[in-house]
């Protein structure tokens, strides 16, 4: 995710705090820089690609003096992460930086014919739209001009004949104004306004500010006044990054919702039944003639590709390989033209997929990544990338980069089936209806959080654990015994609960919970018979079940109740109270969530 800072004071100088305000903002990922300032000779601008720090030795070497400034980090979406793409964007005597998508930036670029873009971002749209709609007011202008605007966005603009305003803009991107003694600032995030103000205003979507050195005026879109309360925040800066949440991991893990409400943006239309996926190169003849999709990945991304498996089978008949890329790399690959070979990667650099990524393409087969970076290696190598846009995954622990791998997948299975004439468009649409409305089943998850908690109480003495699932949720209960062993150090093993009388039904006793993932499906009767077999051997079962459940929950031990979602859609919400399990339980045996021994939140090495 981008990062958003700004100051406007009286005299004093603003370029180096706002280099701290950045700095502050680092957790959020970044791959290039800039800052914009007003001088007595108009506005300079200044970026760089890489760290803060590039920016800061140059402007140690050709300081800028000012008073009114803006400053951007730049996660890179829509263009590569290169000085010509870095924010600020100037039009004239116009700048802006932004955070989010600008879904209709294409059509804008069209509609503005004769301007001369420089870069190949989506906010370069906006400084051209309110230089096309300019009426000598800064504000008014940017209120035509967001109206113009679809998708998600966090602005902020200055104008060379208005050397103290900052006009900022939000539509579902968040920003927030602190408050001083005759100066005001602007961020994304709380963090960055802790060095200099604790009194802070959160902007709501559709509001407008007008930021002065002593006045702040904020409305709508129409230019209704909107009164905003000042917050005292009471946070410690650290706490302050991770958003009042103790760790990270549980930040990420709370911004589920929003991470699969961010993979869907722009790349599904829900009365159409259409779904577009911008990054996807391969024409729709070359999708139908596919004969076989293969999926390599390591870890929780291997977890995502399992669960892929079964939406694409079912959703568009081809049949799906899976493999660890660490095992895949060396066998033959045994792929061709008719083969696509799918990586899955949150970081973009894991080497083992990287290398059978390689292995794939050089073979001949069509290639495509699914990746949380997009400035990474494999999304740079290849053609074919579709992002999660889940934004930076700090907790080495995967959770919101799977959930967004989980969605992606969705809709790639979606976009497949529909393309080779397997589901018709009233299925579409349906099929769109029930992810556009996931966030909410997804929200409803999270309050399993206390329930949660008590159960890692009790589990956190537990030597072992074995987690189980059937058919899509299969994958799922591996997901959850990973989560569970790489941060709390339990020993936990994920099985396909059909396997118990194959051998893991040996191991029940009172000392090994059994964690069932039993929510409404197809499996549920066998997956109850499970429960039950279990917890006549004196096995403490915790079983998430779908609301309503009556009969597992009589067997189980505990249950962690989530929403009843169609079954294709039910690894999305069952993940989470396992996510919050093993946060829980981690906790309680004081481990370090965000950095567990031994662990590297991107393996570089084979
Ligand atoms: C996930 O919780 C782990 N940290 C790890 O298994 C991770 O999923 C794996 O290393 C793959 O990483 P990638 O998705 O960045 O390729």
């Amino acid at each position: 995710m981008c990062g958003i800072v700004g100051c406007t004071t009286h005299g004093a100088e603003v370029v180096g705090g706002l280099i701290e305000s950045l700095k502050r903002l680092e957790y959020r990922g970044y791959d290039s820089a800039g800052i914009a300032a007003q001088t007595p000779t108009g506005i300079g601008i200044v970026r760089r690609v890489g760290k803060i720090r590039e920016l800061e030795s140059h402007l140690l070497t050709e300081p800028l003096h000012s008073s009114t400034a803006i400053g951007h980090t730049r996660w890179a979406t829509h263009g590569r992460p290169t000085e010509a793409n870095a924010h600020p964007h100037r039009c004239g005597k116009l700048v802006v930086v932004h955070n989010g998508i600008i879904e209709n930036y294409l059509e804008l670029r069209q509609e503005l014919g004769d301007a001369v873009f420089q870069s190949e971002t989506d906010t370069e749209v906006v400084a051209h739209l309110v230089a096309k709609l300019w009426n000598g007011d800064l504000a008014a202008t940017v209120r035509l001009a967001v109206g113009r605007l679809e998708g998600s966005f966090a602005l902020a603009l200055m104008h060379e004949d208005m050397p103290d305003l900052i006009v900022a803009a939000r539509r579902d991107s968040p920003l927030v104004i602190g408050v001083g003694d005759a100066a005001h600032w602007l961020a994304s995030d709380v963090p960055a306004l802790l060095p200099w103000t604790r009194r802070v205003i959160y902007l709501e979507d559709g509001d407008v500010a007008e930021l002065r050195p002593d006045t702040l005026r904020v409305t709508d879109t129409s230019g209704k006044v909107q009164q905003r309360d000042i917050v005292e925040i009471s946070w410690s800066a650290e706490m302050a990054e991770k958003g009042g949440y103790a760790h990270f991991m549980l930040k990420e893990i709370h911004e589920q919702p929003t991470t699969v409400a961010n993979a869907l943006l722009g790349r599904i239309a829900e009365k159409s039944g259409l779904v577009t996926l911008e990054g996807l190169n391969i024409d729709d003849d070359t999708l139908r003639t596919l004969r076989r999709v293969s999926i390599v990945a390591c870890g929780t991304s291997w977890h995502a590709a399992q669960v892929g498996r079964f939406l694409i089978e079912q959703d568009s008949g081809l049949p799906v390989e899976v493999d660890y890329a660490s095992e895949a790399i060396y066998r033959e690959p045994l792929l061709g033209r008719d083969d696509l070979l799918i990586a899955i990667s949150q970081s973009g650099e894991t080497a083992d997929t990287r290398a059978a990524l390689r292995r794939g393409r050089e073979a001949g087969a069509h290639t495509l990544v699914i990746c949380n970076v997009a400035g990474s290696s494999m999304a740079r190598d290849s053609t074919n990338v579709l992002l999660t846009y889940a934004g930076p995954e700090i907790g080495v622990a995967s959770t919101k980069a799977f959930m967004g791998q989980l969605t992606v997948l969705s809709l790639l299975a979606l976009k497949l089936g529909a393309v080779r004439g397997r589901l018709t468009d009233d299925v579409m649409r349906q099929r769109l209806h029930e992810l556009k409305t996931l966030p909410h089943a997804i929200e409803a998850a999270l309050r399993t959080s206390d329930e949660a908690r008590s159960i890692a109480g009790e589990l956190a003495a537990a030597r072992d654990a074995l987690f189980i699932g059937r058919g899509v949720n299969y994958p799922i209960a591996l997901e959850g015994a990973l989560k569970l062993k790489e941060i709390s150090y339990i020993h936990a093993e994920g099985y396909p609960a059909g396997e118990m009388k194959h051998g893991p039904i040996a191991l029940i006793d009172a000392q090994m919970p059994v964690i069932a993932v039993a929510t409404r499906s197809a499996t549920y009767p066998i997956m109850a018979g499970n429960v039950e077999e279990a917890r006549s051997r004196a096995a403490r079962v915790i079983a998430v079940v779908s609301e309503g459940d009556d009969r597992v929950a009589r067997a189980a031990w505990r249950t962690l109740v989530v929403p009843a979602v169609p079954e294709n859609l039910s690894p999305l919400v069952n993940i989470v109270p396992l996510q919050l399990l093993a946060y829980w339980t981690a906790v309680a045996r004081n481990a370090d969530v965000d950095q567990p021994r031994n662990l590297a939140k991107t393996v570089t090495v084979q």
